[in-house]
């Protein structure tokens, strides 16, 4: 088993459980990002298709392999509360780049996003990364908010950036990671 996953068993977020999502996930992925349609069309331009399910798991950014990516779901009562999508060494060695934290509506504001996102520093200082970058649309002014508060800067903005239906402008946001942080707080 990838060294991510073995110290991703060793985490815990109280009251939620934590699995990695295969293929096999496609519909119930599919079903999650149904039920979060405003954000998907935001980002998208259009409402999601049963095929996104399985692209959830599989898309890839440029010149990066499948053992990579860490497609992770955070469940309560054995359904999705959120989905995490991680990279390894992307865009460069040492950094990981978070693809999408997509908190379910009835989770938002409870803070959720933020014991997932202490949880991703504390796993990818564990996997000797320094930093993590994400990119934020422009139009996500709640979802900028909150990278700002867990202590994201923004480094970059690119323009025309296609995604789905859609063109977007997208900041770059990135938090350097101190080595030194404490692993023995396991549970979030
Ligand atoms: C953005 C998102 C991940 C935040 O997760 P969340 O669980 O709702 O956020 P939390 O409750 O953990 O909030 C953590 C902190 O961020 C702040 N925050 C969260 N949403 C915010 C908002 N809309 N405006 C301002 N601050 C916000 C909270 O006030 C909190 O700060 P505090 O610790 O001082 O109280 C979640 O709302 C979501 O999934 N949104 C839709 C998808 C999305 O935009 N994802 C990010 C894509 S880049």
């Amino acid at each position: 088993m990838d060294p991510f996953w073995t110290s991703l068993s060793k985490y815990e977020i109280s009251g939620y459980s934590i699995r990695s999502l295969t293929k096999e996930d496609r519909d119930e992925i599919f079903e999650f990002l149904q039920e979060n349609s405003d954000y998907f069309l935001l980002e998208n331009g259009r409402l999601p298709r049963d095929t996104d399910g399985q692209t959830f798991v599989t898309d890839l950014p440029p010149n990066k392999q499948p053992s990579d990516k860490f497609a992770i779901s955070v469940d309560l009562d054995h359904r999705i509360a959120a989905l995490v999508e991680i990279v390894r060494d992307y865009p460069e060695e040492h950094i990981w780049w978070i693809g999408l934290l997509l908190i379910h509506p009835s989770y938002r504001g409870i803070g959720l996003g933020g014991r997932i996102c202490r949880l991703l520093e504390q796993l990818v200082c564990l996997m000797r990364g320094n930093e993590i970058r994400l990119g934020v649309l422009a139009k996500n002014i709640p979802g900028h908010h909150f990278w700002k508060r867990m202590g994201f800067t923004h480094i970059q903005t690119k323009h025309g950036m296609v995604i789905g239906e859609k063109t977007h402008t997208v900041h770059v946001m990135a938090k350097l990671l101190e080595q030194s942080a404490s692993q023995k707080e396991l549970t979030f």
